[in-house]
C-alpha cells in the first residue's frame, strides 16, 4: 500500500496523542483512505527530552527546513502553539506545497484568513478541527450539517481548563490555584495558562466559530471578554445555594443583522444542560432558524480527544490527496477497505 508521509511540529500533549492514535489505528485508517500514514519527521524545541511515546522510525530535529525541504512529506501537523513562529513556519510550508493541519486557535483566530488565502494560492488544504472544542467535531458539523440552515446563535463552554477549575472548586472545594495546577498536569491548559483563565482562549475559539457560523470576521477587540480569575469559592457556593452554576460562556448571536460576541462567567440555572457540563468537557449550542437549538457535547481538551480531531483532518486531507492523484475516491466500502477496517 502506498504511504502518505507526514511531518509534525510539536511532540507535547497533542503531538504525542497523534502519534499514538496513528500507531493504534493504522489498519482502520488505511481501510478508510487506501494509504498508510507514516510520521516521518518531527520538529521540537528540545530533541533530547524524554517522551512518553514510541518515536521509532521518526527523525526528531529542531530545524523546520527538514520538513520544508523533504519532498516526500505531503502533510504537516502543527501542534506546537505560539503565533508568530507558527505563522512563519506554516507560511513557508504552504509555499512548499505542504497541506497543513493545526490545533492552534490563537494562530487561526488572528491570521486564519491570510493563511487560508495562501493555502488556496498554493493548492493546499488548511484544516483546524481541533482548534475549537478539542474532541467535539464542531467545525465540520457547522459546515456540513448547517449548510442549508441560517444560524442565529452559537454559544457554549469552549474552554476545558476553566470549566475544569470551576468544577473542581465546586465539587471538591479546592482552591483556584490548586485546580489550575491540576489542569496543567492533565495537559488541558495552554503552555502559559493566562489566556485560559482570562477568557482569551475562549474568545479565540468564538472568533473561529463566528467565522464558520456567520461568515463574519471579528477580532479580539470586538469581543467583550472577562475571565474567571476573580471568581472565589464563596461566589460558586452562593450561586449554588440560589440554584445556579457559574460557567464561562462564549456567546455569538445575530442582533438586527449585526453580530454580538462575548465571553464571560454566566449564572446558569442548575436544571439547564450547560450547567451539567463538568471538568474539561465542552458543550456548544448551535441554534438554526430551521432546526432550532442543537447541542454538541464532549471533551474539550486532552491528549487523545484532541488528537482524534487532528486525525479526522489528516484523513480528510489524505482522501483529498488520493482523489487528486488518482482522479477517484478510494472506496472505503470495497472489499479491501472492509477487510482492513475489520482487522482493527
Ligand atoms: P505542549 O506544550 O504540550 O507541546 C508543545 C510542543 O511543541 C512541544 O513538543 C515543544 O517542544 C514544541 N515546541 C514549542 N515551541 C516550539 C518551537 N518554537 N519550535 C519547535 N517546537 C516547539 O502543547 P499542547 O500539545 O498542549 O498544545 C499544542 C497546540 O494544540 C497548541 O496550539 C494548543 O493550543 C493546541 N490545543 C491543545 C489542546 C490540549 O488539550 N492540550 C487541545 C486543543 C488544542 P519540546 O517538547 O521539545 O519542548
Ligand atoms: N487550553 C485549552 C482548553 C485547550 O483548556 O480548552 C483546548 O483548546
Amino acid at each position: 500500500m502506498q504511504a502518505i508521509n507526514i511531518g509534525i511540529l510539536g511532540l507535547g500533549t497533542v503531538g504525542s496523542g497523534v502519534i499514538k492514535l496513528i500507531k493504534d489505528h493504522q489498519k482502520k485508517i488505511s481501510g478508510i483512505t487506501g494509504r498508510q500514514l507514516v510520521i516521518k519527521r518531527a520538529v521540537v524545541h528540545n530533541p533530547d527530552k524524554k517522551r512518553n511515546v514510541d518515536l521509532s522510525g521518526i527523525t526528531v530535529t529542531t530545524d523546520i527546513n527538514d520538513l520544508i525541504n523533504d519532498p516526500d512529506i505531503q502533510i504537516v501537523v502543527e501542534v506546537m502553539g505560539t503565533v508568530e513562529i507558527a505563522k512563519d513556519y506554516i507560511e513557508r510550508l504552504l509555499r512548499a506545497g505542504k497541506h497543513i493541519i493545526t490545533a492552534n486557535k490563537d494562530l487561526i483566530a488572528i491570521h486564519g484568513s491570510q493563511l487560508a488565502e495562501l493555502a488556496d494560492k498554493n493548492h493546499c488544504d488548511l484544516f483546524y478541527e481541533a482548534s475549537v472544542a478539542g474532541g467535539i467535531p464542531i467545525l465540520r458539523t457547522i459546515v456540513s450539517s448547517f449548510a442549508a440552515d441560517r444560524i442565529i446563535e452559537v454559544k457554549g463552554i469552549v474552554n476545558g481548563t476553566t470549566n475544569y477549575i470551576l468544577t473542581q472548586m465546586s465539587q471538591n472545594n479546592v482552591s483556584f490555584n490548586e485546580a489550575l495546577k491540576s489542569a496543567q498536569k492533565l495537559g488541558f491548559a495552554e503552555a502559559d495558562p493566562t489566556n485560559d483563565v482570562a477568557g482569551i482562549d475562549a474568545a479565540y475559539k468564538m472568533i473561529i466559530l463566528t467565522q464558520f457560523a456567520f461568515g463574519m470576521n471579528v477580532t479580539l477587540t470586538d469581543i467583550k471578554t472577562t475571565g474567571i480569575q476573580k471568581i472565589e469559592l464563596a461566589d460558586i457556593k452562593q450561586a449554588e445555594e440560589l440554584g445556579y452554576k457559574i460557567k464561562l460562556l462564549g456567546i455569538a448571536k445575530l442582533i438586527d443583522k449585526r453580530i454580538s460576541v462575548s465571553v464571560g462567567p454566566v449564572l446558569i440555572p442548575a436544571s439547564q444542560p450547560l450547567a451539567a457540563v463538568q471538568n474539561e468537557n465542552n458543550a456548544v449550542l448551535v441554534t438554526g432558524a430551521a432546526v432550532g437549538e442543537t447541542m454538541f457535547y464532549g471533551p474539550g481538551a486532552g491528549e487523545l480527544p484532541t488528537a482524534n480531531s487532528v486525525l479526522s483532518d489528516i484523513i480528510a486531507v489524505t482522501k483529498d490527496i488520493v482523489m487528486k492523484t488518482t482522479g477517484s475516491r478510494f472506496n472505503e466500502f470495497s472489499q479491501e477497505g472492509k477487510t482492513a477496517s475489520k482487522e482493527n
